[in-house]
């Protein structure tokens, strides 16, 4: 095999400990197997491509898990992409009742591009713990290690947010680095954080890697501001609640028809949510393979 051929890095795995280690091993085998599934296509610049094939593989993996999973967070509907539809079942109905949350490809477009920071993830909760938040797609949020804790608020201001977490960690601001989805809708969220000094870590894609990074302490990157999807949110919430980290949420639509789609499902936009309502359980699984 050529060197340059893409290869799969390790897997993360934590929370193994809240199930058993056939289901454990299963899920692995699902995100792997959803990573290898779209390796071929790594830097071809087909998206789509690349994401039905995860998609499918992970979705064949998943049907021979030993659980009874319901799909929470499916991934795909607000791009009309392939996807793990929300309330499929999954597994072979034995073993613990699940919620499941999937993102077989995240950062469809860096995988395309053979660009860092895709992944196929998972996570699983006890049923009925995991927010549905259904028919809004985007979600502001704000993100740390355990050091945000009593500290951070989704409802201050990037600077504040920021100040306030250079304190907490006692590190000088211009020390502070804060993980930004670089798309136009944050220009203002950029110029104010760069404003105080704060170092801006800028990626095109891919909101659940720099998720991760941020619940870790020492990874490189302190926080995780901004808007994103919110499928990817609830699955950030599991991986976040499993490292022990901090983040809040409050629905972000982004046109007038997402809006009035929000509202009229009864959504209130003003609603900040906490880690504990995006998901209401410390018994999770989160399961994730680099892609790229
Ligand atoms: P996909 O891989 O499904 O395209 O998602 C990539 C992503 O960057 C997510 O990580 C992020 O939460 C969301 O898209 C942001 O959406 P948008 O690109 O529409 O701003």
């Amino acid at each position: 095999m050529p060197s340059h051929t893409p290869s799969l890095a390790p897997t993360t795995v934590v929370g193994a400990h809240n199930y058993p280690a056939d289901l454990v091993a299963a899920i692995v085998r699902a995100t792997e197997a959803a990573a290898s599934a779209c390796l071929p296509l790594v830097g071809s610049g087909d998206k789509s491509g690349a994401d039905e094939l995860a998609v499918a593989a992970m979705r064949d993996a998943l049907g021979r898990a030993p659980f009874a999973g319901t799909v929470v967070i499916g991934e795909g509907e607000k791009d009309e992409a392939p996807m793990l539809a929300n309330g499929e079942r999954l597994g072979t109905g034995t073993g613990p009742a699940c919620d499941v949350a999937v993102d077989p490809l995240d950062g469809t477009r860096l995988a395309a591009e053979n660009l860092p920071g895709a992944v196929a993830v998972i996570a699983l909760a006890p049923r009925g713990t995991m927010f549905d938040p259904r028919d809004v797609f985007y979600m502001q949020k704000l993100i740390s290690s355990a050091a945000g804790i009593g500290v951070l608020d989704v409802g201050a201001s990037a600077a504040e947010n920021a100040a306030r977490l250079a304190r907490a960690l006692a590190k000088p601001i211009d020390e502070l680095v804060v993980g930004v989805l670089d798309k136009p809708r944050h220009a203002s969220v950029v110029a104010e954080l760069r404003g105080v000094g704060v170092r801006v870590h800028l990626v095109g894609e891919g909101d659940v890697s720099i998720a991760i990074a941020a619940a870790t302490p020492g990874s490189g990157i302190d926080a995780v501001m901004g808007v994103g999807g919110t499928p990817e949110g609830i699955i950030a919430a599991c991986a976040v609640r499993s490292l022990g980290g901090f983040m809040q949420g409050r629905m972000a639509p982004q046109t007038n028809s997402q809006r009035d789609a929000a509202v009229a499902a009864g959504h209130d936009l003003d609603r900040v949510f906490t880690l504990n309502e995006l998901v209401a359980s410390d018994r999770l699984l989160f399961v994730s393979t680099p892609v790229t």
